[in-house]
């Protein structure tokens, strides 16, 4: 059984989604944590409902972000995962967090990298006017938000969109893309090897 840890800042609806496919499709995994740098995120009580164990690390009470960071890494690794899935976590880690789990360190990111890394991804691609946007699953590497990507999925942008509309219709893809991106790193078809993503069969 691998075992996965997944940490949120959020409502966690990325989390659900990868828990419920886990349900539906009988992963081998154990959903060992869910861990929130946030005390009020939604999804810590989504999780505790499904029987998983939660744990916060509030970055509040830390000096600093390399405090964080190694507590952070202290708390994920007493559960100790073969994989860990950033899915709404909205910290920028530190080098040697991500060094830590590299190869093993999953992210979602809305938009489709790499264009708009960062924050306000719809808001910046109104703005810009693109025609396509999307979201993409990737390996964190310390480079923020440039990772080797897995999957990615595009959506249409529309004359009438607001920055709610487009986000809504990215996430739907976020739930389909995300799930079947751990799940192929998971049954190991997608390993990181020298920086790149490698799939079997391709
Ligand atoms: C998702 O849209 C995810 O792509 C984004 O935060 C949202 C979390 O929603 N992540 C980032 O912006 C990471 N830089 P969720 O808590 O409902 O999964």
């Amino acid at each position: 059984m691998k075992r996965i840890v997944i940490l949120i800042s959020g409502r966690g609806s990325n989390m659900q989604a990868i828990l419920e496919a886990a349900k539906a499709e009988q992963w081998p995994v154990t959903m060992a944590a869910v861990i929130s740098n946030r005390p009020s995120a939604g999804g810590l009580s989504t999780a505790g409902e499904s029987g998983i164990a939660t744990a916060v690390v509030d970055h509040q009470q830390y000096a600093d972000r390399a405090a964080f960071d190694t507590e952070l890494m202290r708390v994920i690794d007493s559960y100790r995962p073969d994989l860990v899935v950033l899915a709404g976590f909205m910290r920028i880690l530190t080098e040697e967090f991500v060094l830590h789990y590299q190869g093993r360190l999953l992210n979602i990111h809305p938009s489709l990298l790499p264009a708009f890394p960062g924050l306000a991804t719809h808001k910046r691609a109104l703005e810009v006017g693109v025609k396509t946007h999307g979201a993409t699953v990737h390996f964190v590497t310390p480079d923020l938000d440039h990772g080797p990507i897995i999957e990615q999925a595009s959506v249409p942008v529309l004359s009438d969109d607001t920055e709610d509309t487009l986000a809504a219709r990215v996430l739907q893809q976020e739930h389909v893309i995300y799930p079947r991106a751990v799940k192929d790193f998971i049954e190991g078809r997608v390993r990181f090897v020298n920086g790149q993503v490698v799939r079997d069969g391709v």
